[in-house]
């Protein structure tokens, strides 16, 4: 059984073959037609953590409804067996980033929840949301969190299929799936520079998304600083999703313990300031989170709250039996009975839950 999914913190293995590409990157990046990629310093702090009071039971439903139409958008659009509508991807990032604005909660907290038929997929939406908000708690513009969208939502479409087969099958990949998945940043970047993407930011995040400042990530191994800002958030993003996220032969980790083994265990590894901003802006209990009530009920986290520990309320999902809520109820967490015992996951099999009815009771 794979212990970590395909797409995860650590490279794949070196015996792979890895073609000789550093000299091609390095000229390919000082091409004529590929803008300056410099990275100049930004600066105008906006926390993540900025839900606006004017949000009501309504909108957050609509909320809801708007990630399923972007959710939906973006499986047609990889369906389409054609290449890949650069336009529309934009469209789509434009989407998400305004739902990221006005419901940031929702906008990390459900795509890990989403019934879709791609894990992958999936996974490259929750990318794209934590990308977002993690470029906003740096202090980004919305042109470079929009950015960060664009290249988590075209970072893996090459292997999304392979990916999801190795998921399935809990098996360790094949000398040329490995190849594959080592390349398929650069052949990412490649395809979307051959589809008229002349953003020199969005094709480096692209390309680089699986290196590691030490210079032992993929496909060239190279190292700070040659890692462009936007590429150490998309990849930091990737990590805390990939360790977030429920697989077929595993469930996700618990937020606290993600939190510690990116510190631990990628420390060197990922950019340190994306990993503060992370820990800072996401902290232990991150909307999306499962928990477990001391009557046994199962809830989820649909907010921050500002002392950043506990949250003080949470959304009632599954009745202590293992069934769904009749009726989605707030529950006060500073009382004994709806006190937080522990992280929780749900269950493979549960009946479809009404989500926008979650959404709408927080
Ligand atoms: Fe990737």
């Amino acid at each position: 059984m794979r212990s970590r999914p395909p797409d995860a913190a650590e490279p794949y293995p070196h015996e792979f073959p890895a073609p000789d590409v550093g000299r091609r990157w390095v000229a390919w990046v000082a091409r004529d037609d590929v803008a300056d990629a410099s990275v100049a310093p930004r600066t105008g702090r906006g926390p993540i953590r900025s839900s606006p009071a004017s949000s009501g039971a309504g909108d957050r439903a609509s909320a809801y409804h708007t990630l399923w139409e972007i959710a939906l958008r973006y499986d047609a659009l990889l369906d389409a067996h054609a290449d890949l509508d650069i336009r529309a991807i934009v469209s789509l990032a434009d989407m998400l980033c305004h739902l990221a604005r006005g419901h940031p909660e929702l906008s990390i907290g459900m795509p890990n929840l989403l019934d879709m038929p791609s894990l992958a997929r999936r996974h490259s939406l929750h990318v794209a949301a934590v990308g977002i908000l993690l470029a906003r708690e740096m202090g980004l513009t919305l042109e470079d969190q929009h950015l960060l969208a664009c290249a988590a939502l075209t970072m893996n479409p090459s292997v999304h299929e392979l990916q999801d087969q190795l998921s399935r099958q809990g098996n360790k990949p094949d000398a040329a799936s490995g190849a594959r998945l080592r390349m398929h940043a650069w052949h990412a970047a490649e395809t979307l520079a051959r589809l008229g993407v002349r953003d020199a930011r969005w094709l480096m995040a692209v390309g680089q998304h699986h290196e590691n400042l030490d210079g032992s990530g993929y496909p060239f191994g190279i190292s700070d600083p040659a890692i462009t800002l936007e590429a150490r958030i998309l990849r930091t993003a990737d990590v805390w999703c990939a360790f977030l996220s429920h697989r077929h032969h595993r469930s996700g980790r618990p937020p606290r313990q993600a939190l510690r083994e990116l510190f631990r265990r990628e420390r060197g590894k990922l950019d340190g300031s994306t990993l503060l901003a992370l820990r800072h802006g996401m902290g232990y209990y991150p909307p999306g989170t499962v928990v477990r009530l001391a009557n046994r009920e199962v809830a989820l986290v649909t907010r921050w709250f500002e002392h950043h520990a506990r949250p003080d309320y949470v959304v009632s999902l599954l009745q202590a039996t293992g069934s769904p809520m009749d009726e989605h109820r707030i529950r006060d967490t500073s009382r004994a009975e709806f006190a937080i015992r522990e992280y929780a996951h749900l269950p493979q099999r549960i009946p479809a839950l009404d989500w926008s009815g979650v959404w709408a009771a927080a």
